[in-house]
């Protein structure tokens, strides 16, 4: 047996897009759990990558086998489509054999411009050559500590335009482990999963545990989109991202995200970890503590 050979074919890396925040961080501290080599993926990663400074995407791609890839700011916003169109692309060219996608539920229909983004860019990694497994997610549970409602839900007000409307949210833990086994197990190839929690919840519902377990109040309004959307503009959020987040939140209060999915199970043979205990260990954290 070839010793060197098989050193210099099994120490390729995967680089991890996105390393840095709360699902990236998670799947390289699975694949480095597996023993797979990791290139850590962002801005300040060695070398650095910026998805909007194309010069240094050559060497965040030198020797790498697989890709994580993790678009920033958001899928839903402008740039998505031709970045990750050139990105694959030049992976491609690069020997990349395998590309896994983060992307949203919402990339199913297509219906309002914020899912058309969301699909074209899944259909540019579909097109781009190396073997593709596509990973829409629902909306993380993370998103109500390490994401952008926790300064919200600490503040003790979520202001929503969610109304009734229920989200299957799943871990992104659970995320992160579907994204591991994509990157190193056969048979996730050509695949399209749609990964979610077993629970629909409202975000009224949500909250309400987490005040629980937090111990203290916590509370959920219902808004109107208009209402959001100049809550949101007047806080310096740019317009862009205020289209995408109304919207997406909009087709949970229609009621268009009120399914749940079995895929988590599917591959990793267990059931998804439930919100309930999520938000036992973020609060037991002190996640949520005033
Ligand atoms: N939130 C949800 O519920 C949800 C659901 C489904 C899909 N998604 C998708 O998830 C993605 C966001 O993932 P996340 O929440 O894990 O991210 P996050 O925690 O917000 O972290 C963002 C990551 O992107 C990196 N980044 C930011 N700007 C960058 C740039 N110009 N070039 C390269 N890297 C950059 C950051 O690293 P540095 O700052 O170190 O560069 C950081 O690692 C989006 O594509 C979104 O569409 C979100």
């Amino acid at each position: 047996m070839n010793h060197a050979q098989t050193h210099v074919s099994t120490a390729a890396p995967t680089l991890v897009l996105g390393s840095s925040g709360k699902i990236g961080g998670r799947v390289a501290r699975a694949l480095d759990a597996r023993g797979v080599p990791v290139r850590l993926g962002g801005r300040r990663g060695e070398p650095p990558f910026d998805w909007q400074d194309r010069t240094t995407w050559a060497a965040a791609l030198d020797g790498v086998r697989s890709v994580f890839l993790l678009y920033a700011p958001d899928l839903g916003t402008a740039d998505s489509v031709a970045d990750i169109t050139a990105f694959t692309g030049q992976a491609a060219e690069a020997g990349v054999e395998r590309i896994v996608q983060l992307s949203a539920r919402l990339a199913d229909e297509g219906r309002t411009a914020t899912e058309e983004l969301f699909a074209d860019a899944e259909a540019a990694v579909r097109g781009a050559g190396p073997a593709w497994t596509i990973l829409r997610a629902g909306w993380f549970f993370q998103n109500l500590d390490e994401g952008f409602l926790a300064e919200y839900v600490r503040a003790g007000a979520l202001a929503l335009p969610t109304g009734e409307g229920r989200e299957f949210f799943v871990d992104a833990g659970d995320i992160a482990e579907v994204a591991a086994a994509a990157l190193t197990e056969d048979g996730h190839a050509g695949r399209t999963y749609e990964l979610t929690g077993a629970r629909g919840l409202t975000f009224g519902a949500a909250v309400a545990e987490i005040a629980s377990a937090a111990g203290r109040g916590i509370d959920f309004f219902p808004v109107s989109d208009e209402e959001f959307g100049a809550a949101l503009a007047a806080e310096g959020v740019p317009a862009e991202t205020v289209t995408l987040v109304v919207d997406v939140l909009r087709r949970i209060r229609l009621g268009g995200l009120d399914h749940g999915s079995d895929d988590v199970r599917a591959v990793l043979g267990r059931e998804p970890r439930d919100f309930a205990d999520y938000v036992k260990d973020a609060a037991l954290r002190g996640a949520w503590r005033a």
